[in-house]
């Protein structure tokens, strides 16, 4: 083996915001740590949280709490959050952000000097710290700045395609440079995934080319289980049109700050829908409702519908909201303060991911832990707006310090040579060709057809025939999947090289998905089946686990993690929404 070698106590992968506070936490508990990802530092799916971070500091609105954002989090997740990480997330959320503000971040102000809090879907006050709609832009800026200085290695442009394990533990990972092509493997007596979601998946996302739920595939090969796999949020509100930016994200801070969706007839549809949140539902409700107008010919001349800020001061539009006025000006020419966006849902958010502990974020494969979208729990069914960041925060730090702890007793980790060599086989296999069972496969045109095996079958409405559909095509992709081969074999600069890997990562966890969603044989949150429209009791109290050990994929349904003390605050909100 000729892959270059590095060694740390902690290695994070992915540098999105989870990743960055991981890696913080874990410097600054004395790990030997590193951060690694496969594209620049600073490009993260962290950003895509525009409109605010949620946290009761209670600075608009007085009367907020951490028991108030606990239960409009549980609510929002349909109460099949993991209990407690969602009071952990609800408790915590207020110090992050404002040691977010000691590191230097800058938010907008409130007329007192506060941070100022805007209102979010399914948020019960003025709850999401903001800068405009940037937050997560500046979340990133500050915590790459704060890492920076906290004496982290990076290494940019990274691409890992495996994990190591020694035995039951995880011991490190394999990949290789993507400006050269040279292999590189990574030793670490704790490794933290902090790879984000998915959305790649879907043909219309506002996720970037990065998001290919490499960390998902990644943990699951390694024998990690999988929670909540078919809750994909699809955010109500993406670009249309042009074309070329259709599933650009448009922030739902422009419904927190008044927006209203209209449909081609003129009318505020949101009324039959939820009359008492209307634009403020929860994000699983708007996307369906938009979902249901195009779909039943009240749609834009694009196929979304219409909203509209233009009745609010166009002075007040460009402070609050600078990034949505320039993206629709500099896009689609249209100028927010005059006229309405035409907006419909993209895939957004994986609410499912790597079970975790809510204390620690270890996963059950010793050595390995997780944080932010790829680890699942926190967030149930579906995910309020703002509720990523905070997570992140929160999560991210814990997981970092106890990787940390757990990397000063961990044995000094050996990469089995064994191991690296089938990681090598399969890496140069996709250049070479070397090891193809059948004609050779190109990763475009599979990615292609997975994104619409997905769209059509697993999309925002879904069910039991098109599920099982969309699961015999995969197991078919799967199959073509043994055959990937670069179009290219160059080593440098090679998207197709990296996409071979990263589609077998997008069809293993597109299975997982599909399985889960034609299991649970009901309609909560982010998946609505049209064939079981209602809630059922059975699955009101179920999550679903999956794990791959052995090589099959095999499916469980696990009682909700409660807990005793939360019981009288979850029943208080479940009581307030039957009146
Ligand atoms: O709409 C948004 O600004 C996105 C926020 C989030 O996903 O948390």
């Amino acid at each position: 083996m000729s892959a270059e070698r590095h060694e740390y106590d902690v290695i994070v992968l992915g540098t999105g915001g989870s990743g960055l506070r991981a890696a913080i936490a874990a410097a600054e508990a004395g790990a030997r740590t590193a951060v690694v990802c496969k594209c620049l530092l600073g490009k993260a799916h962290t950003v895509m949280a525009e409109g605010g971070v949620a946290a009761s500091l209670g600075n608009v609105d007085p009367a907020d709490g951490w028991e108030t954002h606990f239960q409009d989090t549980m609510f929002g997740g349909k109460y099949l959050n993991n209990w407690r990480m969602a009071e952990l997330h609800a408790r915590e959320a207020p110090d992050r952000v404002q040691e977010l503000e000691r590191w230097g971040a800058v938010f907008d102000r409130t007329p007192e000097r506060k941070m100022s809090q805007r209102a979010f879907g399914g948020h019960t006050y003025r709850r999401l710290v903001h800068i405009g709609d940037r937050t997560g832009l500046e979340l990133i800026r500050t915590l790459q700045d704060k890492a920076v200085h906290s004496g982290i290695d990076v290494f940019m442009e990274t691409i890992v395609t495996r994990l190591v394990k020694d035995g039951d533990r995880v011991t490190g990972m394999f990949g290789y440079h993507y400006a050269t092509g040279a292999q590189v493997a990574f030793a670490c007596r704790s490794l933290v995934l902090a790879t984000g979601g998915g959305g790649r998946i879907w043909r219309v996302t506002s996720n970037s080319q990065d998001c290919t739920a490499d960390g998902h595939a990644l943990a699951y090969e390694a024998g990690a289980d999988m929670v909540d796999m078919e809750f994909v949020q699809f955010h109500p509100t993406g670009m249309v049109w042009p074309p070329g930016v259709a599933g650009l994200l448009v922030t739902e801070a422009v419904r927190g700050e008044g927006g209203i969706l209209r449909n081609s007839e003129g009318e505020r549809f949101m009324e039959r829908y939820d009359p008492k949140r209307m634009e403020l539902s929860t994000r699983d409700v708007v996307a369906r409702s938009i979902y249901t107008e195009v779909k039943e010919g009240r749609g834009s001349p694009h196929g979304g519908v219409f909203l509209d800020v233009s009745h609010l001061d166009p002075a007040y539009v460009k402070m609050r909201l600078p990034s949505m006025y320039d993206q629709f000006y500099e896009l689609a020419g249209v100028d927010i303060t005059k006229g309405p966006m035409e907006i419909g849902p993209t895939c957004h958010y994986f609410m499912g991911g790597i079970r975790v502990d809510a204390e620690t974020g270890q996963t059950i494969v010793p050595g390995l832990f997780a944080t932010g979208e790829c680890s699942g729990g926190m967030n149930g069914a579906n995910r309020l707006g703002g509720n990523s960041l905070s997570d992140l925060l929160v999560f991210g730090r814990r997981a970092g310090t106890s990787a940390a702890q757990a990397a000063s007793d961990a044995p000094a980790p050996r990469l089995p040579e064994a191991e690296l060599a089938l990681a090598a086989a399969e890496l140069g296999g996709f250049l070479t060709g070397d090891g193809l069972t059948g004609p050779a496969e190109d990763p475009y045109r599979l990615h292609r057809e997975l994104q619409t095996v997905m769209g059509d079958g697993v999309g925002i409405f879904r069910d039991e025939a098109g599920l099982e559909t969309a699961i015999g095509r995969l197991h078919e992709l799967e199959a073509r999947a043994a055959n990937l081969r670069a179009p290219s074999a160059r080593l440098d600069y090679n998207p197709g090289w990296r996409l071979c890997r990263e589609v077998r990562n997008m069809i293993t966890v597109s299975l997982q998905i599909a399985r889960a969603a034609l299991m649970r044989a009901e309609s909560r949150g982010a998946h609505s089946r049209l064939d079981h429209p209602r809630y059922d009791d059975y699955w009101s109290e179920h999550n679903i686990l999956i794990c791959g050990d052995g090589g099959e994929m095999t499916l469980e349904a696990r009682p909700v993690v409660t807990s005793d003390e939360l019981t009288e605050l979850v029943e208080a909100r479940q009581e307030a929404e039957r009146v």
